[in-house]
């Protein structure tokens, strides 16, 4: 007979940035749930991978001096690897430059093209390279910002290929119906609803102006074309079980649970199962967005240095601790803030003095009257009352943990441990002990370890390794066996000898780390990184800097030799800055608010001449304006004569 299966997906994390919280957070969810499921006895497949392809990723290569397979490469173990270290229970990790899974994407959109549901156009639009999505003029901020990022979109207008989104308006929308949990939270269904209700264009998804993705099938005669990247990396869902190869694992679609955060709603509750309509394939039963984490109150951001480290918090706290705060601190789908008070609170409350404690007093207990011996055999003539108690929150759970709602599965699973400390108090084994009931205070001890036994099965998913540890000490092993005999029925404990082992949580006085240090973004550019303000330095503001390090900007005396307006952007100007070098330089300068082109042309300027080029609105610019801005608004900082161009400044 074979059994239910469960499969259980994360995002694939883009390769442009080293994991931080965020995609922790995800991870961390999606294991817990697939650490249940296992338990509980489901067939259970768990993925979880890296997205390669795209612009963001070719562009980031360049930037580094490496070749985009080299630094996917890099990136994608340096996820793998904190995988590894976290023991992240993932049945395969996949990598969307795998041969196999470009040849699913292949086979995909074969299949919607003889469909009928892909033609051929051009598209005229914004892209957000960040984001890697298109964007209506309409919906920019300031006719050239992205809604979603902030950063400045590229005006593209290629021949692409379209998929038909708008026939699937009303299957989408008959879908959302149906299946009133097919996205979780519920609010977000919503959220969904009228975005769709407003009308679905057709969506772009091809691309022609880079070469980083998949190409299109041989049929299609057509290789200027790659995959667009939502495209290519929404199929890994599918592609990891042997879609449109050898079909291997197909029987676990369709998955139980996709996990996601809160940014790729959009992607996942509409274009995704537009998709697989057209393919023919059945829909995901639950797409759950959850949100998004800040720290001590503030937007996480690689500028601010403030992203928080998984590793750093996991090796300082312990992993355990850190997965049972991210758990337990948000319900599903809110935004959450992360800080070593309200991390260090969880552990010495619920941790420590719930859970730990209840194990120490049972140590306590069962050395001093029974020389550690636990016997359960009249744990129901006394405690009858405690059991049934304790069964009922436990028959709780299950719901909770495929509901998305896992802050109140570990709630209600704290209310057996309240019952056990409780017990202790109210029934207080050194009177019982004093009285002679000896019976009863054994039975008292079997309750307490029955109440540790339960609770540590169900908060193995969240807990792992140190629900083993707990479980080692009561002389049992968490699986399916004993979750069917604990939570499932009413089995108590067979008689044992209680390991002592040392406390599990030892009180947190005060934080671990004396600052959380910014990921070391191998893959940042060195400069985005903001000095450390020092003790002696407060009083200026700013952080001091030796001469080198002053030196190791170039700034240079240049003329603009070539002014133009960038068009459709109210910020910028296009100069092309003659600094002495073979050719002038270009420079997309945000200043048109305050200067003319005419204004510019033929002026001298300071230029920052050895930053990483970058592309505003689609241009390279190779260098920077010196200028100062006050309320009064912005000028140029300019030399009192005129130099020679190429001068430097010191
Ligand atoms: N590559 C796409 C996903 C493709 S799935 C077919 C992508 N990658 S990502 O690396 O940018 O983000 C992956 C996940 O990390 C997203 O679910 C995102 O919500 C999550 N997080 C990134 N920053 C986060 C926080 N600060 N807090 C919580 N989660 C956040 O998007």
């Amino acid at each position: 007979m074979s059994c239910e299966k469960a499969y259980i997906t994360t995002p694939i994390y883009y390769v442009n940035d080293i994991a931080h919280i965020g995609h922790a957070y995800t991870t961390i969810i999606a294991d817990t749930l697939a650490r249940y499921s296992r338990l509980s006895g489901l067939d259970t497949y768990f993925l979880t991978g890296t997205d390669e392809h795209g612009q963001k990723i070719e562009e980031a290569a360049k930037s580094r001096g490496k070749s985009t397979q080299n630094y996917a490469d890099e990136i994608s173990a340096t996820f793998k690897d904190l995988w590894d270290e976290f023991d992240i229970s993932y049945d395969k990790f996949i990598r969307t430059t795998d041969m196999d899974h470009m040849k699913g994407v292949q086979k995909a959109f074969s299949v919607m093209h003889a469909n009928g549901d892909i033609y051929k156009d051009t598209y005229k639009g914004h892209y957000c390279i960040s984001c890697e999505t298109f964007f209506p003029a309409i919906q920019l901020v300031d006719d050239e910002f992205c809604p979603e990022c902030g950063k400045s979109t590229t005006v593209v207008e290629e021949e692409s290929y379209f998929f038909k989104l708008s026939k699937y308006e009303k299957p989408l929308l008959d879908w959302y119906e149906n299946n009133p949990d097919c996205i979780l939270p519920r609010s977000k269904r919503n959220e969904v609803i009228r975005f769709v209700e407003g009308g679905l264009q057709d969506l772009s998804i091809t691309r022609t102006s880079f070469d980083w993705g998949v190409k299109l099938p041989k049929e299609m005669n057509d290789p200027k074309h790659v995959m667009y990247v939502w495209l290519d990396a929404l199929m890994n869902y599918v592609t990891a079980l042997g879609y449109g190869t050898d079909d291997k694992d197909m029987d676990y679609w369709p998955a139980r649970v996709q996990l996601i955060g809160k940014d790729i709603l959009r992607f996942h509750a509409i274009y995704w199962p537009a998709f697989l309509m057209s393919l023919g394939l059945p829909l995901p039963k639950h797409i759950a967005a959850h949100g998004w984490w800040t720290r001590d109150g503030e937007k996480m951001s690689k500028s601010k240095g403030n992203v928080v480290n998984p590793r750093e918090i996991a090796d300082a706290y312990g992993l355990d601790n850190f997965r049972y705060f991210m758990l337990r601190e948000v319900p599903f789908g809110g935004d959450g803030d992360f800080s070593q008070k309200a991390l260090i609170d969880r552990i010495n409350s619920d941790l420590g003095n719930d859970l730990g404690n209840l194990l120490n007093r049972l140590i306590g207990m069962s050395g001093k009257y029974f020389e550690g011996t636990v016997n359960s055999e009249h744990v129901a003539t006394y405690y009858q009352n405690e059991l049934d108690e304790v069964h009922a929150s436990l028959e709780k759970l299950e719901p909770f943990i495929f509901e998305m709602q896992i802050h109140r599965y570990l709630e209600e699973l704290w209310k057996p441990l309240t019952v056990a400390n409780k017990a202790i108090d109210r029934y207080q084994p050194w009177t019982l002990m004093k009285e002679g009931k000896e019976e009863e205070a054994m039975a008292l001890n079997g309750l307490i370890a029955a109440i540790l036994a339960k609770v540590s099965v169900m908060l193995y998913p969240v807990m792992p390794e140190i629900c083993t540890k707990i479980s080692n000490a009561l002389h049992f092993s968490i699986d399916n066996e004993s979750w069917k005999k604990m939570i499932k029925s009413t089995t108590l404990l067979n008689t044992f000898v209680l390991e002592k082992i040392d406390p599990l949580f030892p009180r947190i006085e005060k934080p671990l780390l004396e600052q959380i240090e910014p990921i070391d973004q191998e893959t940042e550019p060195k400069a985005s990184k903001k000095p450390e303000i020092k003790e002696n330095e407060k009083a200026q503001g700013v952080a001091l800097i030796g001469i080198d390090q002053f030196f190791q900007t170039s700034l240079k005396i240049g003329t603009v030799v070539k002014a133009e307006e960038v068009p459709k952007s109210k910020k910028l100007l296009l100069l092309q800055v003659d600094i002495g070098e073979e050719s002038p330089r270009q420079v997309v300068a945000g200043i048109k608010e305050w200067y003319t082109a005419a204004d510019m042309l033929g002026t001298q300027v300071c230029v920052v001449a050895n930053l990483k080029p970058a592309k505003l609105m689609g241009l390279k610019s190779e260098g920077m304006l010196l200028a100062a801005k006050d309320e009064n608004g912005l000028c140029m900082i300019r030399p009192e004569q005129p130099k020679t161009v190429g001068t430097p400044i010191s």
